[in-house]
């Protein structure tokens, strides 16, 4: 039973109990999350875009750091769309921030609409990251930059996870590299924390070609 509840993470609703799923993921993800923040090019003014936002705590941080942005946010789970709205009620109702419901590998956005686009403890269940990662490649500007944030890159550590949770895969550090380096990012690092085995996997996209950077 507890097996089946913690399906919850992969897709929030599949069990009953995830109103206990939103507030474990809002509140042990918050180190990860501010251990990536320093990695972002949080946009002054621009469009930022969380992929897997579920109970949509990393939109309200990132909202606060760049507060004349425009937030939005995707997931695929019906659940998680309705909690990340109400956990970003007031943006939501003033129209800074936005949040539908849509899978990673068909982006409900038009070509080049994001400088930032973040995905926090969420690639681990996506169908196909190379390709996904192509996707989001596809929503961003040329510039702008992709960002993936895991808890564990470590497949050993986390196999007490991957064992139970079902199509639930943790990638190393060089093939989360490879899976952005594939989708055409340039400058791709991988900032670490071996303390705590935190990654947060950044690239950007290349200039458009003429444009003198
Ligand atoms: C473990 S939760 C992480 C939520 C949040 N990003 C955080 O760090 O707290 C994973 C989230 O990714 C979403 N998700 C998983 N696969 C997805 C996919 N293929 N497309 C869109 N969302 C997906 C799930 O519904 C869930 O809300």
């Amino acid at each position: 039973m507890y097996w089946e509840w913690k399906q919850n993470f992969a897709r929030p609703g599949v069990y009953p109990g995830s109103f206990l799923v939103f507030w474990k993921m809002n509140r042990h993800h918050r180190p990860l999350q501010e251990f990536s923040m320093p990695f972002l090019k949080l946009p002054e003014k621009g469009r930022v875009l969380d992929v897997g936002c579920g109970g949509g705590f990393f939109i309200a941080s990132m909202l606060k750091r760049a507060p004349e942005s425009h937030f939005y946010g995707v997931d695929y789970s019906p659940l998680s769309v309705k909690k990340s709205r109400s956990f970003n009620h007031r943006a939501v109702k003033r129209g800074q921030v936005e949040i539908v419901e849509g899978s990673v590998s068909s982006l409900p956005f038009e070509d080049a609409f994001f400088d930032l686009v973040t995905a926090s403890e969420t690639i681990y269940f996506w169908p196909d990251p190379a390709k996904d990662v192509r996707e989001v490649a596809r929503v961003l500007k040329p510039g702008g930059m992709f960002a993936v944030c895991c808890d564990s890159a470590d497949k050993a550590a986390a196999k007490k996870y991957t064992d139970h949770i079902r199509g639930m895969t943790v990638y190393s550090a060089e093939e989360l590299s490879a899976f952005f380096s594939g989708a055409g990012f340039v400058n791709v690092e991988c900032h670490s924390d071996s303390a705590t085995g935190m990654l947060c996997v950044t690239g950007t996209l290349p200039e458009k070609a003429g444009a003198g950077n």
